[in-house]
């Protein structure tokens, strides 16, 4: 990592997340230990037991409340102030830290919990409330008025938000760099060898060794909240 970066991207995962309290998917105890995927996290899970999905995703948009940004979501957003170059955030998490923290232009590329997708007119509207049914009544979609809204995050057998415009960035940035994510979900997972195959330098921020470490030209190890400022302190000089 010799010459400063033009362009960057940068891919972000529950491990950011991890330090402001929000449970990451696959540690000891995560959320994948309490939930089935296949009930939670799929279209098939939710045309089988609506009721379950719903309220999972309305326990988890609620739990924001709760939780803050840490120094490295507001290290982001200091990057995407400051820094002269290009930058793309692309966020693998459903939660609104980035954007609390200050950065306003995220891509999720997983949905977000605060959104809601109409499955009668497809429409996507932003959506703070429980998605549950109340008396027996699912609440109306804002634009069509159907009852058929579900949380807009893409499961599992989905193809994730705006892959068109990851790939055109991944093909021209000169850094990479990966944050708190485990590296054990495809296309995400595959975004390393993307850039590189383009020439980018590779960087890992992550607690310890994810899955595809060994894809990266450089990891560093340790808690988000520490490194991530770091990291952002020596981009912008
Ligand atoms: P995971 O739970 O798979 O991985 C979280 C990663 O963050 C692990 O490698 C941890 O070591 C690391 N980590 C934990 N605490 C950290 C900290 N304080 N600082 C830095 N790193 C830390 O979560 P994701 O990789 O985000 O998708 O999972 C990818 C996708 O799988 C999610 O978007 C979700 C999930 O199933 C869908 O639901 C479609």
């Amino acid at each position: 990592m010799a010459d400063t970066p033009t362009s960057i991207v940068v891919l972000t995962g529950a491990g950011i997340s991890a330090e402001s309290g929000i449970d990451t998917f696959r540690s000891e105890g995560g959320l994948w230990e309490q939930h089935r995927i296949e009930d939670v996290a799929t279209p098939e899970g939710f045309a089988r037991n609506p009721d379950l999905v719903l309220g999972f995703y309305d326990a988890r948009r609620e739990a924001l409340a709760a939780v803050d940004p840490n120094p490295a979501h507001h290290a982001l957003a200091r990057l995407e102030t400051e820094f002269s170059g290009e930058l793309l955030l692309i966020t693998q998490n459903v939660d609104d830290l980035h954007e609390r923290g200050g950065s306003a232009r995220v891509l999720h590329m997983h949905g977000e919990l605060k959104s809601a997708l109409c499955q009668s007119c497809e429409t996507r509207s932003r959506w703070d409330a429980p998605m549950s049914a109340k008396d027996g009544q699912r609440p109306a979609c804002p634009v069509c008025k159907a009852p058929s809204l579900r949380p807009d995050v893409v499961w599992f057998g989905e193809m994730p938000y705006q892959m068109d415009r990851i790939y055109a960035a991944l093909a021209t940035c000169d850094l990479f760099v990966s944050i708190g994510t485990s590296g054990a979900v495809y296309p995400a997972a595959g975004f390393v060898q993307e850039a590189r195959a383009f020439g980018a330098e590779t960087l890992e921020l992550n607690l310890e060794p994810s899955e595809g470490s060994h894809f990266f030209a450089t990891s560093r190890h340790g808690p988000a909240g520490q490194l991530v400022p770091q990291w952002v302190d020596e981009v912008l000089g």
